[in-house]
């Protein structure tokens, strides 16, 4: 195929896609549901090898046994454990892209916040990928143009919701780290951008939280009058992944039906 001096196809041929995965190895965290999952199958479909981890094993694998083609791995950790970030590492021979994703939310009105979900709620959304990424970019796993990519959330950077403000300084945090990072890695030649979904629809508010009236009535606040589908957020993380979104870097991608917009 005729190449133009930056790579680029002069004819656009059926060959030529710039939101190809192909030969690129990403990990995934939080990938045994959700989001994490979605992304993990979409990546998959997109040409890359993927290295997916959780802690739960049986819910590893189903993702792991929906994956196309072949050479992906799947590896458990819980993230909150130091142990567990440095047996990851050590396991990964070298990344094109990370998907920091993995997160939890519990709902609580400020005075009802307490250290043990409070210290729970940044081990896993604030901790664990600034730890992850740290650990990857010292140990040199990270190739020059890879990607990194932290599922953030519109809570704590373009609005706010009632009894999410724990939830919201832990997205906040990671948003501000990954601005900052995208500085530090320019010349290094890796990128790093959030997506910031509004609410999608996954196990993430499974906790007996909110009622499903509760649920009902926030829905109708959506322009589109429904959530969103973790394949939605997905499709967003690979063209962050992909070479398509190489001039993109330290920004959010807000993936959220118009919510936050509505809002203002
Ligand atoms: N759903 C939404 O409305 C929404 C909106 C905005 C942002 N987000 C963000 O999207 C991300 C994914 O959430 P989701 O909605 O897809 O929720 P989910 O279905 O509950 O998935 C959460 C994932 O995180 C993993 N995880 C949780 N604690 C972990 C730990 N200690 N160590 C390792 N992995 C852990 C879970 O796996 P195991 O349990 O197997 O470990 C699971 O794979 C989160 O960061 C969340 O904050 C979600």
């Amino acid at each position: 195929m005729a190449l133009s001096s930056g790579g680029i196809p002069k004819n656009v041929s059926d060959s030529f896609n710039p939101y190809s995965l192909d030969n690129k190895t990403i990990l995934i965290t939080g990938a045994s549901s959700g989001i994490g999952q979605a992304t993990a199958i979409e990546c998959s479909k997109i040409g890359a090898k993927v290295i997916i981890t959780a802690r739960n094993e049986e819910k590893l694998q189903k993702t792991f046994s929906q994956l196309m083609g072949d050479g992906h791995k799947k590896i458990i950790a819980d993230l909150t454990i130091p142990e567990d970030i440095n047996r990851l590492v050590d396991k990964i021979s070298h990344l094109d892209g990370l998907v920091n994703n993995a997160g939890i939310n519990k709902l609580l009105l400020p005075q009802f916040i307490n250290e043990k979900d409070l210290n729970m709620t940044f081990q896993i959304n604030t901790m664990a990928p600034i730890l992850l990424t740290q650990k990857l970019l010292k140990k040199k796993k990270l190739q020059k143009g890879s990607s990194i990519v932290f599922t953030s959330s519109v809570s704590g950077v373009y609005g706010v919701s009632p009894a999410n403000s724990m939830y919201s300084a832990s997205k906040g945090a990671i948003n501000g780290f990954m601005m900052n990072i995208a500085l530090d890695l320019m010349g290094k030649g890796i990128r790093c951008n959030s997506v910031n979904p509004g609410q999608v629809e996954t196990n993430i508010m499974d906790h007996g939280m909110v009622t499903e009236d509760q649920l009902e009535e926030h829905k109708k606040k959506y322009p589109l009058g429904r959530f969103g589908k973790p394949e939605e957020v997905a499709y967003a993380i690979v063209y962050l992944l992909s070479d398509a979104s190489s001039f993109v870097n330290g920004t959010s991608l807000v993936v959220d039906g118009g919510i936050s917009i509505k809002n203002v």
